[in-house]
């Protein structure tokens, strides 16, 4: 029997990694400026990280959501004072997707409404409504089509108002820093005015925080630089530092009602635990802070790089943008200057997402490396 071949695969074999170095099975140690597509938070295999983890399987690991699970409540508390969404809900799941597919059904649930507002060059996820609202009609397969989604220009708020006002949109679903699509953000009063309309004609406003939440960006979430309250925020990535959880923030005037939302392994016991300690990690490191620090003196080596264009993006969620395709450039840093970067939908983009605990000599690592690729 074969995998199924649907992703194309660098010919490396990590075997193991700590902190921000990746291993593979003949001992090269690789700089991971990826983080496993924005996943490494706290660092690969945090001693903390490791320990907790192995402490709560060998008591329980896992039962089904007909339990008590004080770890679940105590996630929570934990999140809401980390990221000081006062009052919101939580509500968990396993992955991006579904954290979004979660946020749209409870959307349209609370509003008894089923049309979506997205924008151009948005990623969501794979599953049925996440995919519908993504901007790649290579991965919607007729199944998703179904869904009734109106794309917009980043910044048309004119649009946006003119379908909202036919009545029928139960949400409005946004990344406040676009990933995948390649780093784009709008502006305050944009983000300000889609929270006005969403009020103004009874839909909610998502936002989608699975690759910038977590304190990626130098805020716990994206969306604080611009002074808004979201109705549900997703999350997922860094929020297990590996291990796979998602979930949605919701805000206190959404109701809940039994059997509204459900999932068998959303929030089990390991899945609480991995997420705790990537928030007890983020504070006691002071990684918010660290991300600040490292995103402006990496900006500072990137502006002295003349074959960079355009640097996009916020904290440790970059991207380098030059005037050619970069993917023979990311081939070389990575089999020649062993060092992971990613790629975006934009081809001449390349993108920075290490893990938080990043300090300055692994960028000094990574300037020297970029400039032999560049000469
Ligand atoms: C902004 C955003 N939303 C959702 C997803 C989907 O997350 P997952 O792959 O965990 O389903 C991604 C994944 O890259 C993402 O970047």
């Amino acid at each position: 029997m074969s995998l199924f071949n649907v992703y194309p695969l660098f010919d490396i074999t990590p075997v193991k990694a700590a902190n921000v170095f990746v291993y593979d099975k003949n001992g090269i140690e690789y700089l991971d400026l990826y983080g496993g597509h924005a996943v490494i938070s706290i660092g690969h295999s945090h001693p903390t990280y490791v320990r907790n983890i192995s402490d709560q399987v060998s008591k329980i690991g896992f039962y089904s959501n007909s339990i008590q699970n004080p770890l679940q409540e105590k996630l929570a508390a934990q999140l809401v004072a980390q990221s000081n969404c006062k009052d919101h809900q939580l509500f968990l799941c396993n992955s991006g997707a579904e954290a979004n597919e979660n946020a749209l059904k409870l959307a349209s649930f609370h509003t008894d409404k089923k049309k979506v507002i997205s924008f151009t060059n948005s990623f969501h996820g794979r599953t049925s409504a996440a995919v519908a609202v993504t901007d790649n009609a290579n991965i919607v397969a007729p199944i998703n089509a179904q869904q009734e989604v109106d794309f917009f220009v980043l910044g048309d708020l004119t649009s946006v108002e003119i379908a909202l006002q036919k009545g029928d949109v139960c949400a409005v679903i946004i990344e406040c820093i676009q990933g995948v699509g390649g780093l784009d953000e709008s502006t305050t009063d944009f983000y300000q005015g889609l929270a006005t309309l969403c009020k103004k004609y009874n839909a909610l406003l998502i936002i989608d925080e699975v690759q910038s939440g977590f304190g990626r960006t130098g805020d716990f979430f994206a969306f604080q630089k611009h002074g808004i309250e979201p109705d549900i925020i997703s999350m997922a990535k860094g929020m297990g530092n590996g291990f796979p959880i998602g979930g949605i923030l919701i805000h206190p005037e959404i109701e809940a009602s039994y059997g509204l939302l459900g999932t068998t392994f959303g929030g089990n016991h390991l899945a609480c635990v991995a997420s705790l300690t990537v928030l007890e990690v983020l504070k006691q490191e002071n990684l918010l802070e660290n991300v600040c620090a490292i995103s402006e003196y990496f900006i500072e080596k990137a502006s002295a790089i003349p074959q960079i264009k355009k640097i996009k993006g916020r904290g440790l969620m970059l991207g380098l943008e030059f005037d050619f395709p970069i993917a023979a450039l990311r081939k070389n840093l990575i089999y020649k200057q062993h060092i992971f970067t990613g790629s975006a939908k934009n081809p001449n983009l390349l993108r920075i997402l290490p893990p938080l605990t990043i300090k300055k000599q692994h960028v000094d690592q990574f300037f020297e490396a970029l400039k032999n690729e560049l000469s």
